[in-house]
């Protein structure tokens, strides 16, 4: 049998990965803090000393004081859900809810804005839509990129029939597709009757910029909407963040040619290229055609 053969090659090979993996497979600087709990944390992004992330912008804390499993946060108070080093982050949102009475008073509500403070990171439109839950509701997106950009969603139904779980029809559930690049917004809710007329199946009204992969309309979600809830009882949803690497702390957009120019501050190692980033601002580094790794770290592309 072949058996006991396929164990030994498998036993080889992993014999020659692991010593390559040392390096490889090492996403962070050298000497710096790896993984939080369960999550990998590559390079430009980082824990903890300044020399272990790029910039201010890509610093993470990895808080396994208060929580078990530990949280990753980003930017205070955004936990990090997912990095990925072609230029994505996902992080936990905020949500804007509000709740009536039967009689058709708040008795709970909220207005987020969401401000992404540099040029290094944007809303990816890809990957996310703005979504609005509701049968008596007026949720609006208020953005801003330069330019003011408004959208939004208006909704009447009182009938529970007509809804259907797992899809956004535009009855309970309304989404509308993003711009591209844009750093800042507010969302705002009101509605029509107050849910005055439909009250015993939908209390709630709420709207959020969601990772759409990730949500699908429940009607139990016109009930509340209580992913995620924060330790100060707010809803998140996942949002998915498009980064690239900019001359941080100005705020000109830098071009690959450009950043070339100076090799102590390009960001691209070894074996790689230099690439238009997802989200228009500044560049993005890819590993070279060949190499795998983390094209940020000076040696991070290693040959297959
Ligand atoms: C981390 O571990 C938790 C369970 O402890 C698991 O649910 C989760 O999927 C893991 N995340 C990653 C990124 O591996
Ligand atoms: C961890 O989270 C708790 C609760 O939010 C907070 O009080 C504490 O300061 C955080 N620790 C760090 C190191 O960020
Ligand atoms: C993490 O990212 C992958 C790929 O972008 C995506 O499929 C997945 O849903 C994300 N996970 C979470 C928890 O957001
Ligand atoms: C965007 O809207 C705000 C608030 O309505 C207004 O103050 C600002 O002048 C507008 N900016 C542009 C560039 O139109
Ligand atoms: C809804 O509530 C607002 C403020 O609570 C009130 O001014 C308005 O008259 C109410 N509208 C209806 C149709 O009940
Ligand atoms: C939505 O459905 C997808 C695919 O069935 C699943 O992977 C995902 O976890 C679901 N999201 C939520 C919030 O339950
Ligand atoms: C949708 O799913 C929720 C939660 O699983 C369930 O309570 C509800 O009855 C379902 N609604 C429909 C219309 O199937
Ligand atoms: C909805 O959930 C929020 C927590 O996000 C809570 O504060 C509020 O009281 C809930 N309202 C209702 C009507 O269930
Ligand atoms: C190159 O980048 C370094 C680090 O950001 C900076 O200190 C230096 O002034 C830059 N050199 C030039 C010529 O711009
Ligand atoms: C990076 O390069 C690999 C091949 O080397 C390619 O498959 C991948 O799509 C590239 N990614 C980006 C974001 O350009
Ligand atoms: C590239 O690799 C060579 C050989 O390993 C090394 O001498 C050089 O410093 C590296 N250059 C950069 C920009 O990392």
């Amino acid at each position: 049998m072949g058996h006991p053969m396929v164990l030994n090659f498998f036993f080889f090979l992993e014999f020659f990965l692991c010593l390559t993996a040392i390096s490889a497979l090492s996403v962070a600087k050298p000497g710096c803090q790896e993984t939080c709990g369960n999550f990998s944390v590559p390079y430009p992004f980082g824990i903890g000393n300044t020399n272990c992330y790029r910039d201010l912008t890509f610093e993470l804390i990895c808080n396994d004081t208060y929580y078990n499993p530990p949280k990753l946060f980003w930017a205070t108070n955004l936990e990090v859900v997912n990095i990925s080093l072609l230029g994505q982050i996902g992080t936990l949102g905020y949500v804007s809810n509000y709740c009536y009475n039967s009689q058709g008073y708040v008795t709970s509500g909220n207005n987020p804005s969401f401000n992404l403070n540099d040029n290094t990171f944007s809303f990816s439109d890809t990957e996310n839509k703005f979504t609005a839950i509701g049968c008596d509701t007026l949720a609006y997106l208020f953005a801003f990129n330069g330019e003011n950009f408004t959208s939004g969603c208006a909704m009447i139904s009182t009938n529970i029939e007509e809804l259907i779980n797992g899809s956004c029809t535009g009855i309970g559930c309304c989404q509308t597709s993003i711009p591209k690049g844009f750093r800042y917004f507010e969302i705002a809710i009101s509605s029509y009757y107050n849910h005055t007329k439909v009250y015993d199946f939908n209390p709630c009204s709420s709207a959020f910029v969601v990772d759409y992969n990730w949500y699908n309309f429940s009607t139990s979600d016109l009930l509340n909407f209580t992913y995620n809830l924060d330790n100060y009882g707010y809803a998140r949803a996942p949002v998915v963040l498009d980064w690239a690497i900019n001359n941080w702390p100005m705020e000109t957009d830098i071009s690959c040619e450009e950043a070339m120019n100076n090799q102590t501050s390009y960001a691209c190692g070894n074996n790689s290229v230099c690439g238009v980033s997802k989200n228009g601002l500044g560049y993005s580094c890819n590993c070279s055609q060949g190499y795998q790794g983390n094209p940020y770290l000076q040696d991070g592309c290693q040959g297959t």
